[in-house]
């Protein structure tokens, strides 16, 4: 049965007036209940769908809002992950008729809640909106990662340095299983990425590597087993996010590189997806001046900036569409991105970015309260705005939806899934981290373990007895956790002292731990490696940069060296920093991955299998995807692409 459009106001009539209920408590759906709209109510022609639909239908059939923070019943600071549907989010979803969600880690922590969350998303928007939701999340395997219960997989560049794009569709097969058990249908990856720059801040291990053939192999790998898995794949970010020494997340990245260097390198991977026939692309929030050289005033001063590809027409239709011959549906990157925040302002970018000829719009708006729905309305009107001043036509706007409902009728989601919740919540409790595919996890993480240098009398294999003395310095305590499961596993011998080392100077307990020990691992961890200036960044977040030092990690190397201790250092994310440890005696390695056990859930594979190789456990085979520049001599590569030392 269905709920008419008068039920709905009048719901909101009530909400507004009515103490709110407290968060995660179900007032329009009690958790087994079903408002569902009868799924066979479903019309499967997109003609007569597209006939039945207002013009704001139209339009937010365009966009994908996250619902990942919500302050139930207020709005102020302290919104909070939703996990459980509220009356406020579903009535949401409810009015506007989306085409989509975004969803995030926040709202997928536990798989029954997701099932729960997802199907009661469907149900409130299905109450006005014939359109089923596609409910989207970035599951790339590697660092990022979203489903809390999920396997994690050890990223694409362990993957490309298996050598093995066997490995790439293993991932999609995976990935897309588990996203589709939770009861999401649009996987945003493979990240498409050629990473050859190596200061880049953002892709680095997201990326399959630095040559345009291998990432390519991989990419069209990945999205055979993502469709095997009836998952809906995305290549990101077009034209390309690997030469960017600034992160869109905090700034407005320029690529100034001429077009055929553009075709030779970022562009290869996209044309290869679309070649195989991939169904959605991401835009990058990126200047590229060689295939769009117009501006647009930047809110910040009213200068002139270059538009970035989000907001390009010359390159998300005229290039893309008209050039490279895609027909699927294009999505933007988040417009919460200071790329876009900063400079242009989400409403006016999202308008910008539809009429530029982008299908989907990921979180126009920041909603985290009723009051902000007005921003909804505001995304409506920039948009009619768009068709009255003549930038966008209607016409274009129905093209547009015909793409999306045509993807949406491929992947068969133009019917909801009308299996008793039960059941589903059961198969997703099985289907997540299911051990066989754990299995192949551990797998290619040991097998992309690459050693770039091992000294034979103080390197790997450790061979430790009951006497020995192992020091553990990590970056954090989730990485110390991981070691510390891992070697409690394989039974290594020996007394193990874990530290973390948010500190630049091998002074007090740290020093004192080094000058007792007979072995030392040490983890390395940076995004950009400077260690010119001491102290490159340890993690993403601007505030945090320079909380890392090349002096920590560099002085227990040297104090290892002067004691004549084995030591092994282990690179938990972009591998560029080996160059560091040029004369460290002992051994170091590449594991591509940095994540360690946090809230006992979450655990990448790579560091563990760093362990295992050091302990000899499993032999590593891994070749380095990336050029590895020397940071002591200038223009000087000091490990190749494609090296590695096998034991
Ligand atoms: C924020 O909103 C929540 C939910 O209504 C409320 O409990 C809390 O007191 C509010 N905090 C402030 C500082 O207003
Ligand atoms: C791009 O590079 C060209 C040639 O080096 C230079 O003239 C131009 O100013 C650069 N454009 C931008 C936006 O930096
Ligand atoms: C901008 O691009 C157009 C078309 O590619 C070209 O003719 C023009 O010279 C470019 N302008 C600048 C300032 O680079
Ligand atoms: C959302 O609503 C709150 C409370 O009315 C307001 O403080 C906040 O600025 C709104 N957010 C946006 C993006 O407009
Ligand atoms: C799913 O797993 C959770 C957590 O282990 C458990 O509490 C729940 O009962 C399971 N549900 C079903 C239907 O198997
Ligand atoms: C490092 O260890 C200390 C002591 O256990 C802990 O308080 C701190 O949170 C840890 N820091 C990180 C980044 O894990
Ligand atoms: C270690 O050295 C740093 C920098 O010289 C200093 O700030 C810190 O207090 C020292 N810590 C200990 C425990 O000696
Ligand atoms: C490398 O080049 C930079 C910039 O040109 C220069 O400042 C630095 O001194 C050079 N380093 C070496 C080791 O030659």
């Amino acid at each position: 049965m269905k709920i008419s459009i008068l039920a709905v106001s009048s719901l909101l009539v009530t909400l507004s007036n009515a103490t709110p209920s407290p968060a995660g408590s179900y007032g329009i759906f009690k958790k087994d209940d079903s408002v569902y709209a009868n799924p066979n109510d479903c019309d499967s022609d997109i003609e007569s769908l597209i006939a039945g639909m207002t013009l704001e239908q139209k339009i937010t059939q365009k966009l994908l809002p996250d619902i990942r923070n919500w302050n139930y019943g207020g709005c102020n600071n302290t919104a909070a992950p939703l996990q459980d549907m509220n009356d406020e989010v579903a009535l949401s979803l409810a009015k506007y008729s989306f085409g989509g969600l975004t969803l995030f880690a926040e709202n997928l922590y536990t798989t029954e809640r997701s099932v729960r969350l997802i199907d009661n998303a469907q149900k409130a928007n299905a109450i006005n909106n014939k359109i089923p939701l596609l409910v989207c999340i970035d599951q790339e395997g590697g660092i990022v990662t979203r489903l809390g219960n999920g396997i994690m997989m050890p990223g694409n560049m362990a993957i490309g340095a298996t050598s093995n794009t066997d490995y790439a569709y293993r991932t999609g097969l995976i990935v897309g299983k588990e996203v589709r058990a939770v009861g999401a249908n649009l996987d945003f990856a493979p990240d498409s990425d050629v990473n050859v720059n190596p200061a880049n801040p953002v892709i680095g291990v997201r990326s399959f590597g630095m040559k345009p053939e291998l990432v390519s192999a991989n990419v069209v790998r990945y999205l055979d087993g993502l469709r095997e898995s009836n998952c809906i794949g995305c290549v990101k970010h077009f034209p390309g996010h690997g030469d960017t020494a600034t992160d869109s997340h905090f700034g407005l990245p320029l690529v100034n590189k001429t077009l055929d260097r553009i075709n030779s390198i970022e562009l290869v991977p996209f044309k290869a997806a679309i070649a195989a026939g991939v169904d959605m692309i991401m835009t990058a929030h990126i200047q590229y001046p060689a295939l769009d050289n117009s501006t647009i005033p930047s809110i910040i001063d009213g200068e002139p900036i270059l538009k970035p590809a989000t907001l390009s027409r010359a390159i998300m239709t005229d290039f893309l569409r008209g050039q490279l011959g895609f027909k699927g549906v294009t999505v933007t990157d988040a417009m919460n991105m200071d790329a876009i925040v900063k400079y242009v302002g989400q409403i006016d970018a999202t308008a910008k970015a539809i009429s530029a000829g982008v299908d989907l719009i990921i979180m126009p708006v920041l909603v985290r309260c009723v009051s902000n729905f007005t921003l909804y309305d505001q995304v409506i009107d920039a948009v009619k705005n768009e068709i009255s001043e003549g930038r966008y036509s209607v016409a274009e706007l129905e093209s547009s939806v015909r793409r999306i409902l045509t993807l949406k009728k491929k992947y068969n989601l133009l019917q909801l899934d009308n299996s008793p919740i039960e059941e589903r919540i059961k198969y997703a409790n099985a289907t997540l981290s299911d051990p066989a595919d754990k299995a192949i996890e551990k797998q290619i993480a040991e097998e992309a373990i690459t050693v770039v240098k091992n000294d034979p009398t103080y390197g790997i294999p450790f061979n430790t007895d009951e006497n020995s003395n192992v020091v553990v310095f990590m970056p954090d305590d989730t990485q110390t956790a991981a070691v510390r499961r891992k070697v409690g596993e394989l039974k290594i011998k020996g007394n193990f002292n874990y530290m973390n080392f948010t500190r630049r100077a091998l002074n007090g307990t740290a020093e004192e731990l080094a000058n007792k020990a007979s072995h030392i691992i040490l983890g390395s961890l940076v995004t950009t490696n400077t260690p010119a200036i001491d102290g490159g960044d340890i993690f993403i977040n601007p505030g945090d940069i320079g909380t890392w030092a090349y002096s920590f990690p560099a002085a227990v190397v040297e104090k290892a060296k002067e004691k004549k201790i084995s030591v092994a250092v282990v690179s938990l994310r972009n591998p560029y920093d080996v160059a560091n440890f040029e004369n460290a005696v002992g051994a170091v390695l590449c594991a591509y991955g940095y994540k360690g056990i946090i809230l006992d859930v979450y655990a990448q594979p790579n560091l563990p299998a760093a362990i295992s190789t050091i302990f000899g456990q499993s032999k590593p085979k891994g070749r380095l995807p990336v050029d590895i520049p020397s940071v002591f001599k200038n223009d000087t590569i000091l490990y190749p692409f494609g090296f590695g030392l096998s034991l």
